[in-house]
């Protein structure tokens, strides 16, 4: 479903030309990653990974990153978790533009993982957020107050469980372009992305948002 996409490298990125130049650096601390094409067959990474795989690399916009964040009310109250955290841009940013606590990112590959901390070192972040090459399925969530996901139709009714079983009450999930199957949706935003890079052909980002709702007694 997803267009594989160049690594991070800043090819059709929307960030302002100040953070690219900021991520190059970045990548340029960790030498050979500005030279790496993350393909679904090329990439560096863990040794499970074909098997962990449940999404393939796209990147989600920045503006929609920011929507994102927006959508769930990120502030200083919140330690936010991606599940799938890609190059860390949705972890990194609800911490360094909406003040939040803390984050955390996993991403089954390695390059993407180191990418990311590198990435967090650069905006001075690093004390409040961590990324770690996990399977999201073996990460706990129960931390967060929101949980940000981009990732496969057809894994979404098991990570839907996953997040009911461990967020608090309150928690709100922001899904990019898929829902969470039978889980009401407490609002929809559409949003223009012309710079998106699936395999879709969409150039729009469909944000959902979740709230975990209160236990009944005995839960
Ligand atoms: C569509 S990308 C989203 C990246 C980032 N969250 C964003 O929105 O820009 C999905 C990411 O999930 C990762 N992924 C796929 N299966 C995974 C798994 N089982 N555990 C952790 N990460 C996984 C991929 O490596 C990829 O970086």
């Amino acid at each position: 479903m997803f267009r594989t996409v160049a690594a991070p490298d800043g090819r059709g990125d929307s960030r302002p030309r100040g953070e690219r130049s900021q991520r190059l650096r970045a990548a340029a601390a960790l030498g050979s990653l500005l030279l790496l094409v993350v393909s679904d067959r090329g990439v560096a990474a863990t040794p499970d990974y074909e098997a962990l795989r449940v999404a393939p690399y796209a990147v989600t916009p920045e503006d929609i990153a920011d929507e994102m964040l927006k959508l769930a009310h990120v502030g200083p109250g919140d330690y936010v978790v991606d599940l799938g955290s890609g190059d860390g841009r949705l972890v990194i940013r609800a911490v360094s533009r909406f003040g939040a606590r803390g984050g955390l990112g996993v991403d089954i590959n390695d390059k993407l993982v180191a990418y990311a901390n590198a990435w967090a070192a650069e905006q001075g972040v690093s004390d409040r957020v961590a990324f770690h090459t996990r399977d999201l399925f073996a990460t706990s969530v129960s931390e967060a107050t929101v949980v940000t996901i981009y990732l496969f139709p057809k894994i979404m009714a098991r990570v839907r469980d996953k997040l009911l079983a461990e967020l608090a009450p309150g928690a709100r999930v922001v899904s990019h372009d898929f829902p969470l199957p039978g889980w009401r949706i407490d609002r929809i935003a559409t949003f223009a992305a012309p710079e998106k890079n699936d395999t879709t052909g969409r150039r729009d980002a469909v944000l959902y948002l979740y709230t975990v709702p209160a236990r009944s007694a005995g839960q």
